[in-house]
């Protein structure tokens, strides 16, 4: 007779065989999956310094969204994105890539999105929603001392393959207004604790918060912070480079639940200078999870 330890090793060897997907000690399969984040930088009809145009940026962009989201099931957050942009980059993709968002001014194409990509034969999209980040969420509406309409796009998908079901938030907070940006941390805080259903959150995007500020430090209190996990593999640490040399700063996040038997595998900085052309003023980040489900 197996005893109970071996009996369990044996069950979690017996079925790692047979499946593709590693089995744990309780039976849960570990699901692997990447989130592309960046903020693409909002189509200028005058560039400023250092600052090519979008028909310039364009198509490394995309590639580089495709290169790195090409070995694993992903999620794409992007933020100051142009109706324009949208079209170029899903075109651009081709394949089943889909984008879901709005434009931050209207609700419908006005504005910069926040969109979520994600190809539709990956993964099944069962729910989405706009909140903007101010006292009235379900209108488009401007909180606190921001300058700009904010939102967080808030999307919730299942893993057509294996079954698993998250859901994946992606924002851009104010430039200008702490308060706001303090207050929009909340508002996101409290959208995740408000889901009625046990799946596990990630949250990516530009944050306009370095770690020392207090809408870094609120998220940070209760998500984890994925780039405090591992080590960058590329060497880079800062997210925002600017266009013309400038003061990098890190601003950039994506955050991930603890509760839910999640693991960050890697968490990199990506390269956003090609020979010269910046591909935008941020760098993307590329975060590998591992997810018990
Ligand atoms: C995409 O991958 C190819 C092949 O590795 C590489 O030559 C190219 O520089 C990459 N492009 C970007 C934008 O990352
Ligand atoms: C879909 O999102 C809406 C708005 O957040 C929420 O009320 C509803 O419960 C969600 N439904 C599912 C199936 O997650
Ligand atoms: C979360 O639920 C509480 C209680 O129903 C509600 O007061 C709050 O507005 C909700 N948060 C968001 C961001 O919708
Ligand atoms: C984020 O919170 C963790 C856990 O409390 C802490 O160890 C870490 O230093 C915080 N990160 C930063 C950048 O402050
Ligand atoms: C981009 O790379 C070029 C060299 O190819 C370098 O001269 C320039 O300083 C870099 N720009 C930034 C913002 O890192």
């Amino acid at each position: 007779m197996l005893s109970g330890k071996s009996l369990y090793i044996f069950i979690f060897f017996g079925l790692s065989f047979v499946t593709s997907f590693p089995i744990d000690l309780v039976g849960r399969a570990a699901f692997e999956f990447d989130i592309y984040d960046h903020n693409i930088k909002v189509e200028n009809s005058n560039p400023g310094p250092g600052e090519q145009p979008w028909s310039k940026r364009k198509d490394l962009l995309i590639e580089s969204i495709r290169n790195n989201t090409l070995a694993s099931p992903s999620l794409v957050g992007l933020q100051e994105v142009l109706h324009d942009q949208l079209v170029d980059i899903t075109s651009g993709l081709g394949g089943s890539w889909k984008s879901l968002g709005v434009g931050r001014d209207d609700g419908k194409e006005a504005g910069e999105y926040s969109p979520i990509l994600y190809q539709d034969d990956v993964w099944e999209n069962l729910n989405f929603t706009t909140y903007w980040l101010s006292p009235t969420p379900q209108v488009p509406s401007k909180g606190w001392d921001a300058k700009f309409n904010r939102i967080v796009s808030v999307a919730k998908f299942r893993h057509r393959a294996t079954g698993a079901q998250l859901h994946y938030l992606n924002t851009h907070f104010d430039a200008d207004g702490a308060d706001a940006r303090l207050h929009s941390a909340q508002e996101v805080l409290s959208i995740i604790g408000n889901f009625t259903d046990p799946l596990p959150a990630y949250l990516s995007g530009d944050f306009n918060s370095q770690p020392t500020e207090d809408a870094y430090k609120t998220i940070n209190g209760t998500l984890i912070d994925a780039s405090t996990e591992k080590s960058l593999d590329t060497g880079f640490v800062e997210t925002w480079t600017g266009f013309n040399n400038e003061k990098q700063k890190i601003i950039d996040f994506t955050f991930y639940q603890s509760d839910h038997q999640t693991t960050v595998i890697n968490h990199d900085v990506l390269n956003s200078n090609f020979s010269g052309l910046l591909i935008s003023d941020h760098r993307p980040l590329l975060t590998k999870f591992s997810l018990n489900y």
